[in-house]
């Protein structure tokens, strides 16, 4: 099947998304028309900086990651009170998500989470060497204050990137801190964090492998779909290593929908536990990385197929629900789920380069 995705209207539309979703600052806010989510989140935006990156818009990826060094400066004399052997007083965390100003905001959040900073230092890392720049005096600055930090916290419990099970080392969370020291090593030439990032993927081959293939968090047995991200983008092991393998055919038995879409995970909850863009994207760049470009484009179609109208892509379908009784639940508390959601489309912009390559 041969698709002109990059044509298709979508790309156009999600590019607009994107763009309209950044303020003035640099900052992307999760989804703008969902209150819960007018955030800017480390994890959603290094992937969106990557797309808009992808897809020419270097000025939108520098401009997100201008805000995320002076977000990061703010906090740093915080960040530098975590000691090196990971002991903290409650309140010196760094956030896992900012206002566009750079406030922490007033609610509530689950905000110990390590897996977006890691992943935003794995974003600023591929930005410069994308377009041959040095990191500026800001940035490394930046890039230290992120790497120390994960350097003396990552073998702490942590919540995951779905902001749950603060109590679990999760396995995506470990392969985030081990790409995201790789890329502090390259942008600061210290090769100090190029250790320390093989020390993390070396617990992470141990510790979190039952059965052959990865778990959802150290000890459990659990497939995330997640634990795809491994893989592409983290890089911990190939996609055709035989733990990738299994992982991805566990996470195909477990979290597969009939249509293409992939639940988090089988107890997942939230507005019901429905189907994931993010995820069904993560699926597609598995099966590309190991030659099945036919169920990879299979995916790309469902994806767009998820679309409203207007062009936005949903955080969720709701079609396959694990717990359908959940749905309204979720939307007395916050309304209906976040639409369109900025990370979703990135996901789908870059499915779409990648599915260029031949
Ligand atoms: C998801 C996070 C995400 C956030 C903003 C949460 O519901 O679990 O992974 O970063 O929404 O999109």
């Amino acid at each position: 099947m041969s698709i002109p995705a990059t044509t298709s209207p979508l790309v156009a539309a999600s590019l607009a998304v994107i763009r309209e979703g950044q303020s003035a600052e640099g900052a992307y806010l999760a989804c703008p028309t969902f209150p819960t989510y007018r955030y800017s989140w480390f994890r959603d935006g290094a992937f969106i900086a990557e797309a808009m990156d992808l897809w020419g818009h270097s000025d939108s990826a520098g401009a997100f990651h201008n805000w995320t060094v002076k977000t990061i400066a703010a906090q740093a004399s915080l960040a530098g009170q975590v000691s090196a052997d990971g002991e903290f007083q409650p309140g010196h965390l760094l956030h896992t998500r900012y206002r566009a100003d750079g406030s922490p905001g007033s609610s509530e959040w689950p905000n110990f989470q390590l897996d977006g900073l890691a992943t935003w230092l794995w974003a600023l890392e591929r930005h410069l060497s994308r377009h041959g720049l040095e990191a500026s005096d800001s940035q490394r600055s930046a890039t230290r204050v992120v790497a120390d930090y994960l350097l003396a916290l990552w073998a702490r419990p942590n919540f995951d990137c779905w902001e749950e099970n603060a109590e679990e080392l999760h396995s995506a969370t470990l392969g985030a801190v081990y790409a995201g020291l790789l890329g502090a090593a390259k942008i600061l030439g210290e090769p100090q964090y190029e250790g320390a990032a093989s020390a993390v993927r070396a617990y992470l081959l141990t510790h979190g492998v039952q059965n052959g293939h990865f778990s959802k968090h150290v000890g459990g047995e659990e497939v995330d779909g997640n634990l795809l991200w491994l893989t592409v983008p983290y890089g911990v092991l190939t996609a055709d290593h035989p733990i990738s393998r299994a992982t991805a055919r566990k996470v195909r038995a477990d979290l597969l929908d009939p249509e293409g879409g992939v639940h988090r995970y089988a107890r997942d909850t939230y507005y019901g536990g429905g189907s994931w863009i993010i995820l069904s994207a993560a699926l597609a760049h598995d099966h590309l990385a190991v030659g099945d470009r036919t169920e990879a484009e299979r995916l790309l179609v469902w994806i767009e197929s998820q679309a409203t109208p207007e062009g936005h892509l949903p955080e969720q379908t709701s079609r396959f629900l694990n717990d359908p009784a959940y749905l309204p639940k979720w939307e007395e508390r916050w309304g209906r789920s976040a639409c369109p959601l900025l990370w979703s489309h990135a996901t789908y912009l870059t499915l779409v380069k990648a599915l260029e390559v031949p």
